[in-house]
This record gives structure tokens, sequence and C-alpha cells, in this order.
């Protein structure tokens, strides 16, 4: 039965009376219109189907108390959603719904597709995938289903528009996730058929696939569409890429299937996301964020603490999505259940990763989970309340969190981050790599993190993108391994150059057309004249190589390319040292004036303490200046601008208090008071505000 909520303020405090005014009838359920969020939210994934109803009432009260504002709920519900084929029941969720919103509380509902129900899967036993051994998923885990399967796609779209047509104009749900963490898939034969068909709709012809593939390396030529095999990490690099591309698009349809009848279904208001996993690689992410209304990602440290570095630029690779604010829609309470070592995050380390992930650009930051199921798989993942339903020790770090995010709002509302340095991200680069790493120890996301660490810690802020998007604004883009450099990219590149940019490829850059195939130049490619110079060979080290020049002596550890400079204009920056004799005081990173801007080519894979000189001379040249200024070692300055103001979040990661000082007065959020510099204990945060 739908409810109608009515909201009393009571004197001006925060104490809300909500009366239930039941009995509109239909399958609407008009409300009167919420009070507004908060711009920060805090928030929880809340499983209301595992607890009696009796006991939600205590749930709520204990979150309200602790500043949660949000609740994410439903998306492994199905069971309970739909009992019985085409018997739905979501009553009970309307007045879970219900229950949260008398406590100020917004619901985000996620569709339960990742976990359908024993009923579906042995009915349709075709939606359940199938693995690469041929053998097919059972039930009692959860992302069994079959993501190209044509009947489970009309059953997740059935119970998606049902849960749509009733919560779609709810006023106290907020936006919607669409089924959890995309990452299985199947290998069954009318997936593979589909795969046949997406090339055949790709290559046109099998004789411009066998081209574009050079099939007639080992006899791999096709004269039928049907003898495409799938193959998974070794195999024709253009049948990898081209699987990863059409499990990328059938992600995408796989999401747009639900989110077509979500929208049709429910306000403009209420935004429509999924759930990554930071640098997760299953799928191109560009492909399928872009559908999405809010990008939002499941930040877990796991095993060890947090390391800002890493952290920070999954979230910078988050917001890249949707070149906007996003949510942490899930984060470890304290400790997860899933590393090898479940330790808990230190006292203050929980508060000082939220800021951290507001100073990034989070608008929300939300921990999974809220209390643990007597029973099921995950037992033993950090919680907010005990098994009891009492709150654990963390509770209060979260409570002080919630009375920090409501003082801190007023400040951060509509700001955004802003960056002078963008760092060029692709999916097709790092399978590429990873397909044929040449040295094992060759990782393509350290590759990106070495360039990243230095440049966020000079810049205090980055963008992460694709190598398509527009660079106008940008002072500096890095490209860390571009491996696969397509047309589009190879020209959006030369024109940020030629419009005054300064591009600095690193190595492994511009190798690889977008077939996956070689480049008929050496690298980088249709970038080589506008460098002046190119890569004449590349060696997998077997230990690190000395390295001189520009920005010291240093190592050239895992990787190392012979760089040429043949135009007069280009510069050389560093050399090998005495190695394998072929390196030998050769070129090891060249840079060259170009059009009104400066191309740039590393070829080493760089230590630490040359990197950091490298970023310095990057950022140097390049006219980029810190956020804030210079801090200590081990503080980490975030910027978020608004129109008028501009809130930075400084957090003390180092293992010893420290001093920063402000280059003016700016007003301690937190602390209170104007502050002209801010003293930070282990784990100490600063949010401080100033006018732009
Ligand atoms: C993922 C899932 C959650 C939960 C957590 C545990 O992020 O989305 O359902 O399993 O991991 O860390």
């Amino acid at each position: 039965m739908p409810i109608r909520i009515v909201r009393f303020r009571v004197c001006s405090g925060v104490i809300f009376l909500f009366l239930l005014i039941v009995g509109l009838g239909g399958a609407s359920s008009a409300q009167a219109p919420a009070p507004a969020p908060p711009a920060i939210l805090l928030g929880t994934a809340w499983y209301p189907e595992q607890w009696p109803e009796s006991r939600w009432e205590a749930d709520l009260a204990l979150m309200q108390q602790a500043g949660i504002h949000m609740v994410r709920v439903g998306e492994f519900a199905w069971s309970r959603m739909e009992p019985v084929e085409g018997h739905y029941d979501l009553n009970w969720l309307e007045r879970a719904i219900a229950a949260a919103g008398r406590h100020n509380i917004y619901t985000v509902l996620g569709t339960p597709t990742a976990s359908p129900p024993a009923w579906l899967t042995q009915k349709y036993p075709e939606t359940l995938r199938v693995n690469q051994d041929g053998r097919r998923a059972e039930h009692g885990n959860r992302q069994h289903f079959n993501w190209a399967n044509p009947k489970y796609r009309e059953m997740a779209r059935k119970i998606a528009e049902q849960m749509a047509k009733r919560f779609g104009h709810n006023p106290y749900v907020l936006g919607w996730q669409i089924d959890n963490e995309y990452a299985e898939v199947s290998f069954d034969p009318e997936t593979r058929a589909q795969f046949q068909q997406w090339l055949k709709a790709r290559y046109g012809s099998l004789e411009n696939l066998n081209t574009r593939w050079t099939t007639a390396y080992w006899s791999e030529s096709y004269t039928a569409w049907d003898q495409i095999p799938i193959q998974v990490g070794y195999g024709n690099p253009g049948l990898l890429l081209s699987w990863m591309r059409f499990v990328s698009d059938t992600w995408r349809s796989y999401q747009k299937n639900q989110l077509d009848v979500i929208r049709a279904n429910s306000d403009a208001r209420q935004f429509i996301t999924t759930n990554t996993m930071g640098s997760f690689d299953g799928y191109d992410h560009y492909t399928v964020e872009q559908d999405l209304d809010l990008a939002a990602w499941d930040d877990y440290v796991g095993e060890g603490h947090l390391d800002p570095i890493q952290n920070g630029a999954a979230h910078d690779l988050t917001r890249g999505f949707k070149q906007k604010n996003f949510w942490v829609i899930e984060t470890q309470p304290g400790s997860v259940n899933w590393a090898a070592i479940n330790n808990s995050l230190d006292k203050g380390e929980v508060r000082a990763m939220a800021w951290h992930d507001v100073g990034h650009g989070a608008d929300v930051v939300s921990y999974w989970q809220w209390r643990s199921a007597l029973n099921g798989q995950e037992q033993y993942h950090g919680t907010l309340v005990g098994s009891d339903g009492t709150p654990v020790p963390l509770y209060a770090e979260i409570a002080q969190l919630g009375k920090e995010f409501a003082k801190a709002s007023p400040a951060l509302a509509g700001t955004t981050v802003q960056s002078q340095v963008a760092i060029l991200h692709s999916y097709d680069s790092r399978w590429a790599i990873q397909w044929q790493k040449h040295n094992d120890k060759y990782n393509p996301v350290e590759e990106i993190l070495s360039y990243y660490g230095p440049l966020r810690v000079i810049a205090q802020s980055v963008d992460i993108l694709p190598p398509t998007a527009a660079l106008g604004q940008y002072k500096l883009v890095v490209a860390p391994g571009l491996n696969v450099l397509s047309e589009a990219a190879a020209k959006n590149l030369a024109a940020y150059v030629e419009g005054g940019g300064h591009l600095v490829l690193g190595q492994r850059s511009g190798m690889k057309d977008d077939d996956n195939s070689l480049q008929p130049e050496r690298q980088p490619g249709p970038l080589v004249s506008l460098l002046g110079g190119r890569v004449e060979q590349y060696y997998a080290l077997e230990k690190p190589i000395p390295i001189e020049g520009k920005w010291g002596t240093g190592e050239c550890p895992l990787w190392a390319e012979l760089l040429s400079a043949k135009d007069s204009g280009t510069e050389i920056l560093i050399r090998y040292g005495k190695s394998n004799g072929w390196l030998d005081g050769q070129p090891a990173a060249i840079t060259r004036k170009a059009g009104k801007g400066r191309i740039t080519y590393i070829g080493a894979w760089l230590d630490p303490k040359t990197m950091a000189q490298a970023a310095k001379w990057m950022t140097e040249t390049s006219g980029v200046k810190p956020a804030l200024g210079v801090v200590p070692d081990g503080v980490e300055v975030s910027a978020r601008y608004g129109t008028h103001n501009l809130v930075y979040v400084v957090i003390n990661f180092s293992k010893e208090p420290q001093t920063v000082h402000l280059p003016a007065a700016m007003e301690d959020i937190l602390g209170g008071g104007s502050k002209q510099s801010v003293d930070l204990p282990v784990y100490g945060v600063a949010v401080l505000s100033a006018s732009r």
C-alpha cells in the first residue's frame, strides 16, 4: 500500500516528525517533497530484508544518530522482491524507504540482478553463465547470471521496471544503482555466436578482418564467421582486443536494458549509476559509463593501510568517467573479509580516508555494511554495529564524520575538482601490455602510478582521462604506456601540442593501432614527426641499469627504450649509462618544441627519485603551480573549487605530527576560526575555506 509522508519541523533543530497518511491507492506513490539532502552525504549499505521489520527502527535511529543520510538498499534482494515468478512484493521495500525517510535518510535503490533467485535459474538454466572450461555456474553464490542471455535480460528488465514504477517518483529515493560490480562473463555457444555477429558488424567482411588481424599468421585466416573462437589472455592480439570490446559493449547493453526502463518510469532528478571497482579492467569503463548520470565506486583497502597515491588515482580515474564529482558508494568500515590479512584500519584512518575521498571529488562516502547478516558468506566483514545490533568501536568515528560532513557541507556545496595536469589512461593499452608484458614484472597500472604519484604531490590535483578527451584546459598532459594509439587519439594529442600544450609520452607509447596491430612505423607511430625522434629498439631488463642527465643520476628498472633524436630541435634529456652495450650512452628521454607547445618522450622506466625530478621538470616547463603550496612530506592536499569559494582538504598521512603553513589566512571549518597555519596529528584533517 503506498504511503504518503508529511514532515513537520519541530523548533529550528534537526528533529523531524513524520505522519503517515495511507490510502492514495494505485501504483504511484505521490509523496510530499523531501527536504534537500546535504551536499556531502554519509551513507551505509542496509539490508532490511535480512531482519525482522521490528528491528528497522532501532537501526535507523542509530544511523541518524551517526549523521548517516543515505542507505543503499535492495541490490541482492530479488528473491524477496519476486518470491515467485511474476508475483512482485515491493511493499516491504516501500515501508523500509518510508521508515528511513522518517529519520531523514534517503535511499538509493539497487536493482537486484547480481543475484537471481533459485526459482529463476532452475526454470531457465540458460540464464546461468558458463565458465571458460564449459561448466555452467550453479546457484548459491552471486554473479552467476549470463550477462548476454536474452531470457535473463527479459527477467532483469521486468524486476527493474516493477521497482521503477513503484519508486521512480518517491521523494526519498535519490537514485538507482544498476546491478552490482559488473565482472563475470559467459563463454556459452550463444554468447560466442553474438560475438561473431558483433565482429561482422564491426569488420563488415572476413577479408577485412583477416587483413586487420594478420590472420595469415599461423593459418588463422577465417572463411566463415562461425569459425572465430573466443580467446582470453593468449591469442591473436586483434581477437583478444575485440573480445574485450564485445564484453564492454555487452555490459553496456546489459545495463541499458535496465536503465531505459528506469528512466522511462522515474523523475529526472533520480540519478542512475553502477558501482565500479577502481582499477578493475574486466571491461572498458568509458564504454559503459557513457549512459550513466553519475560515477560511483567501491573503495576497499583490503590488507594493509590506505595508500593515498594509489587510492587517490582510483578516485581520479572514477571522477574522469563522467568528468564530475562522484560517489564512494561502498567503503570499508575498518576491515574487509576477503584479503590475506583482514587487518583493521587504524584509529583515525577511516576518518582520514573519508576526507581524502571528499578531497578527490566524492560527494558521498558510504560504508559497506551497516550490520552483518547472521548467516551468509560475509559474516566477518567490518560493520558499524555488531551482531547484537549495538555500535562497534568505529561507530564513534563515523558519528564524528557525520558531524563534520554537516559542518562542511555548506562550503563544499557546488564545489568540484579542477586540475592543470591530466594523465591519459586507456583500457586498450592496459590490456595490450598485459597480454604481452615482455617483462613479467611490467604492470601497466604501476607504470601509470609511477607518473601519477610525483605529479599529484607537486600539482595537488590530477585528472585521469581517456586519450580522446578534450585536453585544451590542461597545461600538462602525460600519457604513460599509451600502447594502443588510435587515429582519433593521435589527432587529439597532436592538436593539443600544436595548440600550446605539453604532452609527455611514457614508455611503450604509440606502438599499436586500433586493432592492436603493430604500427607500420616505430614508436610513437603517428607522433614520430612531431617528436622529431623515435624508439629505435626496446629492451626488457633483467636488472636496473644506470641513467644520467637533466634529472640527475638514477636507475632504470624493468624496461628501456633506445631513443634517437632525428630533428635538430630535439633535445636529449637523459641517457643510459653502461649496460648491455646497445644502450650505453644512448638517449632515454627526449623533448622538442612543436607548434605552440612541446612533446616529450620518456623511454626508460624511471626509479622513484629520478621520476620525482622528471615530474618537477615537467611541471616547471609547463607552468603548473601547486593548488595550495609546498607542504611537508606525507601531507596530502586536495582542492575543490566553487564559483566564489575554494575548499582545501589537508590530511596528514605521514607517521609524525605536521604543521602546514598556509599562503594566506583561511577559515578552519572543522576547528573553527581563521588560521595562518594548521597543526595536524597523524591522520589529522583540516578543511579550510578561502574565497576566490
Ligand atoms: C563488494 C560488494 C559488496 C560486498 C563488499 C565486501 O564491494 O559490492 O556486496 O561484498 O564487496 O567487501
